[in-house]
């Protein structure tokens, strides 16, 4: 059975830098997600380690909380059936090496940390990340 998700996604600074905002919002449209909320932010190294805190102590922490702090991304609250495994296959998998044609990673990433987008990896992680950056009244709608 199918269940009404949402599930938080972001534009990395790489996809942003690289002008793939639009062509990454018009694909999550395309592919019948709703957008209940979006902001771009240019997020500080400590939030980034704050979003990313179940990975702190990883070899690739440091590394990619500096990249995720070092320009603007664009935070989306996205909403659909079974939304956050759809948005996973619609990114492709961690390393854009050896994603799928036709993934938002394979079109947009150029390495393992420089991957375009971000997506949560389950229930309790969307409830998590969609919190960090949205209040409960900015997704009533
Ligand atoms: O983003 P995803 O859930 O696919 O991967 P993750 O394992 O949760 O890792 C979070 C992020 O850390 C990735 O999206 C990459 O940007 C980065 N990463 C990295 O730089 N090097 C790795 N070996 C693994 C992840
Ligand atoms: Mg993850």
């Amino acid at each position: 059975m199918k269940t009404l998700q949402r599930t938080l996604a972001i534009v990395k600074p790489d996809a942003v830098a690289n002008n793939a905002t639009g062509d990454i919002l018009a694909t999550i449209e395309a592919n019948g997600f709703r957008i209940l909320g979006m902001k771009m932010l240019h997020i500080s190294k400590d939030e980034a380690e704050g979003f990313y805190a179940v990975h702190a102590g990883k070899p690739f922490f440091d590394s990619l909380t500096d990249f995720m702090s070092s320009g603007m991304v664009v935070v989306l609250a996205l909403e659909k059936d079974d939304a956050i495994k759809a948005w996973r296959d619609l990114m492709g998998p961690t390393n854009p090496a050896s994603a799928a044609e036709g993934t938002i990673r394979k079109k947009w990433g150029s390495s393992i940390e420089r991957n375009a987008t971000h997506g949560s990896d389950a229930e309790d992680t969307a409830r998590f990340e969609l919190s960090y950056f949205f209040a409960g009244y900015q997704l009533v709608h």
